[in-house]
Parts: structure tokens; C-alpha cells; sequence
């Protein structure tokens, strides 16, 4: 059984193994094994996005926490920053649960799409979104915000060609 509820200020000392469990992943997309070893989001940045953003996790019963989401609410959109999956437990649609928890709360609220950066191509990124009905958005649908993203993502060293913002309407 999985419950999806919001994330306590209690949780986020098991949110950093999380997402270093999620990343993972990447050491089967040749070029990007290295995102298995960057930097996760802190502590403080869990405990600001819990009292000041959006955030949720996934608990399983017998397990404890599997993943998390977190984002922030813009005018335009809830941005997601991050969805990570217990590398344990991908591929069983708890990252699709998130995401419609994230959808469902915007909804609730009037905002009128998500948007998140992911990397180009990667199955479990961009076409995954794709499959969950984002689109990608080229350079002059960007926006000054989502400009703003991956422009903070290429200061912080991210391969900038194989990155992409994308966008659901809801
Ligand atoms: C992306 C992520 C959150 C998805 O969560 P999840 O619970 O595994 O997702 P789901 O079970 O809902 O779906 C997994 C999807 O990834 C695809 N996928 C997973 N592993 C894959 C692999 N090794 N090769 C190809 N596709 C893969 C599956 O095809 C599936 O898509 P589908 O349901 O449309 O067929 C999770 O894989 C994760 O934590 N990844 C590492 C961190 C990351 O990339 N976060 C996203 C940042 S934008």
C-alpha cells in the first residue's frame, strides 16, 4: 500500500538518500553516469519548499518513505524541482502518483499548468513527461522564468543542450 501525503519537516533527514538512491538510474545513459554522484537538494532547501512551497512523498507500508516531489507555486504554474523515486521502487507508477498529486493540488488551487526542467531523451525524463502529457516548449515559448531555470542550470554546470523545459496545461 502507498499514501501519498504531505511531507513533514520529521521526513526530510530521509530525503537526501532518497535521491541519491533515484539517481542511480543514470548510470545506464552513457554521458550521464555522473548525475548518480552530483550534489541533492539540502535540508534546508526541503524545509523551505515544506513551509513555503509545495511538497509531498510517497510512503510505503513496510518500507517507510520511497520518493518524494517538491516545487513552487508561480502565478503562471506549479513548478515541480524535483520527483525522486527509491531506485527500489521505479517503475511501479509512484512517480506518476506524484505527479497527480502535484496536478491535483494545483488544480484545487486555479493554477493553470505544471512545468518542470528534465533532460532531453532520457526515458525516464522527457519522454516519460511526455507520455504524462507535458510538452516541451522551445526557446520562444520559454518565458522569463523558465528562461531563468535553465540559465541557473547551466551556471551550476548542467549540459545545457540536453536540457529542456516543459509544460501540462491543466
Ligand atoms: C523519473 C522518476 C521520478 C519516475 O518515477 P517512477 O515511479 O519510476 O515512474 P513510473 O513508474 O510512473 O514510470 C516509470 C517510467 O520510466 C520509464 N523507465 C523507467 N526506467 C527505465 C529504463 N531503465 N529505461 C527506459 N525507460 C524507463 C518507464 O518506461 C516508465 O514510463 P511509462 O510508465 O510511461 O512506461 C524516477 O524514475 C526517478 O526517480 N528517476 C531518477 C530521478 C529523476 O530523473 N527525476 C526526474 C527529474 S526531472
Amino acid at each position: 500500500m502507498i499514501r501519498i501525503r504531505p511531507t513533514s519537516p520529521c521526513d526530510v533527514p530521509a530525503l537526501p538518500g532518497i535521491e541519491r538512491s533515484s539517481g542511480e538510474i543514470f548510470r545506464q545513459w552513457a554521458g550521464l553516469e555522473w548525475i548518480a554522484d552530483d550534489d541533492v537538494q539540502s535540508d534546508d532547501r526541503h524545509r523551505a519548499l515544506i513551509a513555503d512551497g509545495v511538497a509531498c512523498v510517497a510512503e510505503m507500508e513496510g518500507f517507510g518513505i520511497a520518493a518524494f516531489l517538491n516545487g513552487t507555486v508561480c502565478p503562471d504554474a506549479l513548478h515541480i524541482w524535483q520527483v525522486a523515486v527509491h531506485r527500489e521502487h521505479q517503475g511501479r507508477g509512484i512517480g506518476r502518483r506524484l505527479i497527480e498529486a502535484a496536478q491535483r493540488l494545483a488544480a484545487d488551487h486555479g493554477i493553470p499548468s505544471l512545468t518542470l526542467t528534465t533532460f532531453r531523451a532520457v526515458p525516464w525524463n522527457e519522454p516519460y513527461y511526455q507520455r504524462l502529457g507535458f510538452t516541451t516548449l522551445d526557446n520562444a515559448r520559454l518565458g522569463p522564468r523558465l528562461k531563468a531555470v535553465l540559465d541557473a542550470e547551466q551556471q551550476a554546470g548542467l549540459p545545457i543542450a540536453q536540457r529542456c523545459a516543459m509544460r501540462k496545461m491543466l
